[in-house]
């Protein structure tokens, strides 16, 4: 049995539909039943709705489990301390290899997520558990792409001049395939996953541009905007991890480039890494399909 946590969220997404097609036995942890609900229509997935940061949940959605794949929830103030009890609950129940979704740089204690994801390896690589730990770079993540083919503008909270490595989750999902059904041959090892080029704001809207053939203004926003709109009509003194976080990104991300090569990627996938411009081709296509569907299809 394999344990996917943050089962339905961007990774997770694309990560169970391949898990099922391959006909493996998947338990699948999510916090809500609206996203029980989603999975449980998938073959083969048995889902748990627990919230990892309680005690006793990630012990109980160990059980049985032969190799786990962790992702620690985004922006989650407890992201560290539920990575920890991931590793000793996966040590407690005898899981044979834990695959980890780090993040690319995880050494740069600036970046508060990176930290925390840092942490989390040494409690690993200490665990004498089988690891193998994956650290993709920005994701070309389709939620970033839908407000732009809506609105018509390419909007990044930090320097339009900065360079960005970025990684297709498609990409990324195949090799957690390969890294948890091949297991052993991925025993001890770390992974960058980073796609080809390097790119500042500007040359992305471009490309965005050429793909939908229309002119899409890129803009800086301030990251206490992006802030506000994540936080809504919530009260922000209960969101204090989160904006630590979000002005980390903003301020890292405008000092440094933040780069990465595609050399251990291409070799794991045995193929070129997607590029930025079949991500927006193929993400547009999507959307057009979605606006042409008649409405509840
Ligand atoms: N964004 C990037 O560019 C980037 C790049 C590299 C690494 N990363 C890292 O990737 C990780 C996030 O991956 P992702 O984007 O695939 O995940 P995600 O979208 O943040 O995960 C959402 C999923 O997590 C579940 N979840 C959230 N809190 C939970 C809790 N307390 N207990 C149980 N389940 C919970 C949600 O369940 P419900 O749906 O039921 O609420 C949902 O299934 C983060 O650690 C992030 O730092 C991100």
């Amino acid at each position: 049995m394999f344990l996917i946590t943050a089962a339905n969220g961007n990774q997770g997404k694309l990560l169970m539909p391949k898990l099922a097609a391959a006909g493996l036995p998947v338990r699948a942890l999510v916090r809500t039943e609206q996203s029980g609900d989603v999975l449980r229509a998938l073959p083969g997935v048995e889902v748990m709705v627990g919230d990892m940061s309680e005690p006793g949940v990630l012990e109980r959605a160990m059980e049985g489990v032969s190799s786990v794949y962790h992702i620690g929830p985004v922006l989650h103030p407890r992201e560290r301390e539920i990575g920890f009890a991931a590793v000793d609950a996966a040590k407690a129940a005898g899981v044979r290899h834990f695959v980890f979704s780090s993040v690319l740089h995880a050494i740069l204690t600036d970046l508060v997520q990176h930290e925390i994801k840092r942490d989390v390896e040494e409690h690993l690589l200490s665990s004498d558990l089988e690891y193998t730990i994956l650290q993709p770079s920005n994701y070309m993540s389709p939620l970033k792409l839908q407000p732009v083919f809506r609105e018509g503008v390419f909007r990044l909270s930090w320097s339009l001049d900065r360079l960005q490595s970025m990684v297709d989750l498609d990409d990324v999902t195949d090799v957690v395939v390969e890294v948890l059904t091949n297991g052993e041959r991925h025993y001890g090892a770390t992974y960058e996953l980073v796609g080809r080029g390097r790119y500042d704001a500007h040359e992305l809207g471009r490309i965005i541009s050429q793909v939908l053939g229309r002119e899409i203004p890129v803009e800086e926003i301030d990251g206490d905007e992006y802030l506000k709109a994540f936080i809504g009509d919530r009260d922000p003194a209960a969101f204090t991890h989160e904006a630590r976080v979000l002005r980390a990104i903003t301020a890292r991300y405008s000092a440094h480039d933040f780069v990465g090569n595609p050399n251990v990627l291409t070799w794991l996938l045995g193929r070129e890494p997607t590029s930025f411009a079949q991500f927006v081709e193929r993400e547009y296509r999507h959307y057009q399909a979605r606006a042409a569907a008649p409405a509840g299809a």
